[in-house]
């Protein structure tokens, strides 16, 4: 719900536990007045009045103990005259760098529209609210449009620039999202990592000064996600108020927390606005990508279970959002490039009597592909190698009862390929420096339209030559060399945008055109693993690290902002392939239940005591991937040595826990598991058997841990309603 007070210039937006309030300041500077838990009051503006004032700043406008410093300012300017980091930065054509927005209207409407080549979290329900401001000796508008998804506890802003003069506009910074504090006592939480590690959750106090975390890959990367909260000291899983932005974008993104010299914090977040510039023409439009915010006084369980339904719900686009994802094998750990169609249809055989639903051939089928060094770009599939057409193998995996899936790349081109032998300027790089090679691969200039098609029509040409049911969406290696041969030198500080924008335009035209395919992005695992990916791709590759405690981090990361429905989650072999730890099948197929399930493993080794239980494993899962995939996530425990995790299903009428200890502890009792999410008063069976617990019980007093003299134990329990 928006209200709009007008007399008052105040803009309370509510979702259901939650308010945001705006207001226009009689000099016309918008300022926040508060985002927090839901207030039902009708009057704010006092909360600016009782802003205390401190020296050594300047009165602002001339008006005496008016110091815009000071405000909690919506999308603040640098220098006119707040000093503290800016949500934007324009430079106009005489130099001028300073830029003077006053509240200009508003409108208020229902129904949010998809933003124009981004993706969007939409949804016909929700409230949006659309702000002008403007800097009228500039000739330059600003609309803030924010929308309220209230039933699902969730605002998203992003930032419109209009050039409304007749002079360029250089854009050099441009936040989608800026909320400031009268406060700054929080610690600050974000998802980072590296390759193979992706997405770990990270805790730490924040102190005066800058903060920043930031992308400059092209991508949102391996080592940071686009994601940060700020939580109260006290916040934990359960209680707590956690304020947090999630960026709705692939590329290069800054999220920024600067705590200033009066204790008052800005949190912001949008395009890096390091070696990008956008040169905005008279009458043009610049639409930033837009921020979800989400903030709970329930902690970072809630925070998570709110992202989880908003992004089901309303952002992905797939019409496999919310359904039930098939168990898949995939080739790659199994045979790597190393494979024929016999080594195929003999996996696949294997794969079909476990009860795998999609088969999923990988890297290695196109062109003379048999290593990393060549024939990106030239999909064109080696019938030699496969022994036939993929539209016959397709065939003969779908006489299994399988689907087939396959692996493309198509970002990308190999130095040794045909496609850049015929195109050489078809690649990212500058005029006088021989561009970087990384995995033997350049970067397709995305920016370029012909190159925007050449992909489509490949991609399509291989997609409709056969069966194909599910595409994985690769992308191996970072932009270096970013420059383009298509635009201008003013221009080449855009390419990095225009990439993704490229890259967006080729996602919607696919996966509209194959609607039915099930896309699973991946960029070297979870290089690219955002809601900008999310909106076209229902699932994403979370990491090339499969060792199940390695993920343990990996998967609990990435449930702070990303359903599981959302994340892909493989079997591998023991030793694991990229830290050699040795696990049980049973540990490595409990973590990987944790979201879609799948397997890369050489079912030609595997034994058959190890398929039987692979076969078992499937079955269960099958049996419990309505709840995991859909339900309600809780962590329990998240501690050094254990984690422990549930899925609730909808209706209420089933939970499956699950419990790891990393390592073994000498002379420990183990203690108990407190549950969460259940029932009160409602009885609960245990694993099937004849015990019944109450789940208040459950929760508060909880399951006994078992007590074993073992390295990487993990333990499922399932709970179903007593009817
Ligand atoms: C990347 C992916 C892997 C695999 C290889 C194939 O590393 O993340 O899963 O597909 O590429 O080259």
């Amino acid at each position: 719900m928006i209200e709009i007070i007008e007399s008052r210039r105040t803009f309370h937006l509510q979702t259901r536990h939650t308010s945001l309030i705006l207001h226009v300041l009689d000099s016309g500077h918008m300022v926040c007045l508060y985002w927090g838990g839901r207030v039902l009051d009708h009057s704010f503006s006092y909360i600016v009045k009782e802003i205390k004032r401190a020296s050594y700043l300047s009165d602002t406008d001339g008006i005496k103990d008016f110091k815009l410093e000071q405000q909690p300012l919506t999308y603040p300017a640098y220098g006119n005259p707040d000093m503290r980091t800016p949500a934007f930065m324009f430079e106009y054509e005489d130099g001028s760098r300073i830029t003077d927005l006053r509240y200009q209207s508003c409108k208020s409407y229902k129904g949010k529209r998809k933003l124009e080549g981004l993706p969007t979290v939409v949804s016909e329900e929700c409230q949006v609210l659309e702000l002008t401001l403007r800097d009228v000796a500039m000739k330059v508008e600003v609309v803030l449009t924010f929308a309220v998804f209230e039933e699902w506890d969730a605002i998203t802003e992003s930032v419109a620039v209009k050039n409304i003069g007749t002079k360029v506009i250089q854009i050099e910074r441009l936040m989608s999202s800026c909320y400031s504090f009268l406060d700054c006592n929080f610690d600050l939480v974000t998802l980072t990592g590296a390759w193979g590690r992706e997405c770990h959750f990270s805790r730490q106090p924040i102190r005066q000064g800058m903060f920043v975390l930031d992308s400059k890959r092209s991508a949102s990367g391996h080592g940071q996600n686009p994601f940060l909260a700020l939580a109260e000291p006290s916040a934990d899983e359960e209680h707590g108020n956690v304020y947090s932005m999630n960026f709705v974008y692939s590329g290069n993104f800054e999220a920024g927390v600067e705590i200033d010299m009066h204790q008052n914090t800005r949190l912001m977040m949008g395009l890096n606005a390091f070696d990008f510039n956008w040169k905005l023409e008279a009458d043009e439009v610049f639409q930033s990508p837009e921020v979800v915010m989400v903030h709970t006084k329930a902690g970072f369980g809630e925070m998570s279970r709110i992202y989880h339904r908003l992004y089901r719900d309303c952002l992905i686009q797939s019409k496999y959002a919310k359904q039930v994802r098939p168990v898949l094998f995939n080739s790659w750990e199994a045979a790597y490039f190393d494979f024929d169609k016999e080594r195929l249809l003999v996996l696949a055989k294997e794969a079909a009597n476990l009860g795998v639903e999609l088969f999923v051939l990988d890297d290695g089928w196109y062109g003379k592909r048999n290593s990393e060094k060549g024939s990106l770009g030239d999909w064109i599939p080696n019938e030699k190698k496969m022994g036939g057409s993929l539209n016959e193998l397709a065939k003969q995996v779908n006489a299994l009862g399988m689907q087939f899936g396959l692996w493309f790349e198509p970002e990308m081109v190999s130095k040794d390929s045909r496609l850049y032998e015929s195109h050489p300027e078809w690649i990212i790089r500058v005029k006088d420096h021989e561009p970087q090679l990384a995995r033997y691969q350049y970067v397709l200039d995305l920016s370029r339209r012909e190159v925007q098609d050449y992909i489509i029509n490949a991609v399509s040409k291989v997609l409709d030559s056969a069966n194909i049911s599910y595409v994985k969406w690769d992308m191996n290696r970072n932009i270096t060399d970013l420059g383009s041969f298509a635009l201008p030198n003013d221009r080449q500080k855009e390419v990095s945008h225009r990439y993704m924008l490229g890259l967006y335009r080729i996602l919607e035209v696919l996966t509209r055109r194959y609607p039915d395919v099930l896309w699973e992005g991946c960029a070297g695992g979870g290089g690219r693993f955002d809601a900008g990916i999310l909106y076209y791709m229902p699932q994403i590759w979370t990491s090339d690290d499969t060792d199940a405690i390695e993920r343990l981090d990996i998967q609990f990361g990435t449930s702070y902002v990303y359903p599981a429905i959302a994340m892909g989650c493989h079997v591998s072999e023991s030793p694991n392939h990229q830290v050699g730890r040795k696990t049980s099948l049973g540990t490595r197929g409990l973590v990987a239940m944790q979201g879609n399930l799948g397997y890369e493993i050489d079912l030609l080794k595997t034994t058959n005591e190890e398929k039987t239980a692979i076969k078992r494993q499937i079955a269960a899962y099958k049996e419990m991937r309505h709840t995991i995939q859909n339900g309600t996530l809780y962590r329990l425990v998240h501690s050094e040595n254990e984690r422990a995790w549930m899925y609730c299903s909808e209706d209420g009428s089933r939970a499956y826990v699950s419990y790891v200890q990393i390592l073994a502890k000498p002379n420990t009792v183990p203690k108990r598991l407190k549950l969460q999410g259940l029932q009160q008063g409602i009885h609960y069976i245990v694993d099937n058997g004849k015990e019944t617990r109450e789940g208040s019980a459950l929760m508060e007093i909880g399951l006994a841990l078992p007590k074993v003299s073992e390295d990487f134990y993990a333990r499922q329990w399932q709970l179903t309603r007593e009817e």
